[in-house]
């Protein structure tokens, strides 16, 4: 459970999801690191009133850690709050799903509640099949820098959603970081990208540190200024309003160590690899559920 720990504080607080606290009353099932992100945003936001949120685990051990981190009512049982939980968040492992969507079903879900589930994979059209009935029901995805309020989250929107439901979905999540709508059809690609790409990067932020080292600069140095010089160009593409490939030429004097470095990669098929790796990972998404 990396990042479990980690605290929030990098959005600031009502810069996302602003118009005050939400009223309904929202349950989480899975406080772990998805789960646990969203509580902490949600309350660290403003969004969220700890009074009106429970989060549930299925381990004891789980449960008494969760409590202590997040400051919200933690439960193995939630049958008992069912019926006065106006919106359902389920965080668990798509492996998990069908065991939590009888225990709603079977426990008294209430019928208008909205339920909102991150798990890859698992499709609108299997969760509305397996709670029966007209439930409203957005499927998210969302990706690990949501724990420093730093995510990028897309909503797909069932039948049965109202522009309401949607509207709430993207007041949660929107506590965490930015968030979009997207064609379900489209949720396995997005996870393969955005939900598997912190780890592409953090791979490869870590091989240009080792890059670092190889040419003289000690490790610890050479990762805080691989971090930083992500960071800075991540936000010169969301800032500039030019492409990559305009900023990439900025930086590419004719016969400088840039073009040098770039044609290195090249040869690498870094362009290509990448490309392969969203596209496996998508694969393996849409078999998750
Ligand atoms: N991690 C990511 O990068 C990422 C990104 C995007 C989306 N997601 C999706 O988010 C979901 C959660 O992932 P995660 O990484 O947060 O998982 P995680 O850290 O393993 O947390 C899962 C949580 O679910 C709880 N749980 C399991 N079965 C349960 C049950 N029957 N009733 C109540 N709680 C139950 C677990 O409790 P115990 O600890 O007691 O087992 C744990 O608190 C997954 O479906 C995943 O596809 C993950």
């Amino acid at each position: 459970m990396a990042g479990k720990k980690s605290k929030s504080g990098a959005a600031k607080k009502g810069a996302k999801g602003s118009g005050g606290a939400l009223k309904e009353r929202l349950g989480v099932i899975g406080a772990g690191v998805i789960g646990s992100a969203l509580v902490r945003g949600g309350i660290d936001a403003g969004l969220l009133h700890p009074s009106r949120v429970w989060a549930a685990t299925k381990s004891e051990e789980s449960r008494r850690e969760a409590a202590k981190e997040l400051g919200v009512s933690v439960l193995t049982d939630y049958d008992s709050e069912l019926a006065r939980t106006d919106v359902v968040l389920i965080c668990v492992k798509p492996a998990q799903m069908s065991q939590v969507l009888a225990t709603l079903k079977s426990k008294g879900l209430r019928r208008d509640a909205l339920v909102i589930s991150v798990a890859a994979g698992v499709t609108i059209e299997r969760m509305g099949r397996e709670l029966g009935g007209s439930q409203p029901l957005v499927r998210a995805m969302t990706n690990t820098p949501c724990v420093i309020r730093q995510g990028i989250t897309a909503l797909a929107a069932g039948a049965t959603a109202q522009s309401k439901h949607m509207t709430l979905a993207h007041r949660l999540f929107g506590a965490v970081g930015r968030c979009i709508d997207l064609e379900e059809r489209l949720l396995d690609a997005y996870t393969g990208l955005a939900g598997s790409g912190p780890a592409y990067l953090y791979l490869i932020i870590e091989a240009l540190a080792d890059g670092g080292v190889n040419v003289g600069i000690p490790r610890k140095t050479a990762l805080e200024v691989v971090a930083q010089t992500v960071l800075g160009s991540a936000r010169m593409v969301q800032e500039s309003g030019r492409s990559p490939a305009a900023l990439k030429d900025d930086v590419t004097t004719p016969a400088g160590c840039t073009i040098g470095g770039l044609l290195k990669l090249e040869e690498g098929n870094l362009r290509s690899v990448l490309a392969q790796a969203v596209a496996e990972a998508t694969r393996i998404a849409s078999k998750l559920g």
